[in-house]
């Protein structure tokens, strides 16, 4: 299935399943590299990054946790600029090694804003994972420090990603057929 339609709009493949998995084990092995002892803990980003987080966890080597947190900025194929927190912590993140697990870091404002949740949780320290970037989007000096792929600035649904809430069940990443 190279061409799908959701809605109004058509979209096609634009990085494979198996792509996706290589690329994921690889993260997986350098943070498990990186954080050898250090029992850490990922706090997964609600709704997007669901499907990255439960493939990349799966993956891990160490003692490790995960947890939730549930944010908002999208609306249809736009960013709104406004982030809201629709769910709470409510594990204690006090001196932990936390890992933020994203699905995509667009114009940067969902991190921005987690930076500062994590700031406000007196983590000891906090390090970014996002499976997509989108360079020529980003309006912040945020930059993850582990990323599955860098992307063009187009709309994409697919692996978790969503178009009005649909298309997150698909196994490969499509893109905006313009
Ligand atoms: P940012 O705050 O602009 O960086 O947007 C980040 C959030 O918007 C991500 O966590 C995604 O949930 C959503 N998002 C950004 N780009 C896309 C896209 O191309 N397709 C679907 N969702 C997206
Ligand atoms: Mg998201």
């Amino acid at each position: 299935m190279s061409r799908i339609q959701i809605r109004d709009k058509s979209f096609v493949v634009s990085i494979s399943a198996e792509k996706i998995q290589t690329r994921i084990l690889e993260m997986a092995a350098e943070i498990s590299r990186d954080y050898e002892d250090k029992k850490p803990i990922f706090v997964c980003i609600l709704n997007g990054a669901f499907i990255f987080a439960a493939d990349l966890f799966r993956a891990l080597s160490i003692e490790c946790e995960i947890t939730f947190l549930k944010l908002s900025s999208y609306s249809g194929t736009q960013s709104t600029g406004v982030v809201s927190k629709i769910s709470e912590i409510k594990v204690n993140l006090k001196d932990r090694h936390v890992v933020i697990l994203e699905d995509i870091v667009d114009t940067g404002e969902t991190a921005v804003y987690i930076v500062e949740e994590m700031k406000r949780h007196q983590a000891a320290d906090v390090r970014f994972a996002s499976l997509l970037i989108k360079p020529k989007a980003l309006q912040h000096t945020v930059r993850p420090d582990y990323v599955g792929f860098e992307v063009p600035n187009d709309f994409l649904v697919g692996y978790g990603l969503d178009y009005d809430g649909l298309g997150r069940n698909l196994p490969d990443i499509f893109v905006l057929d313009k």
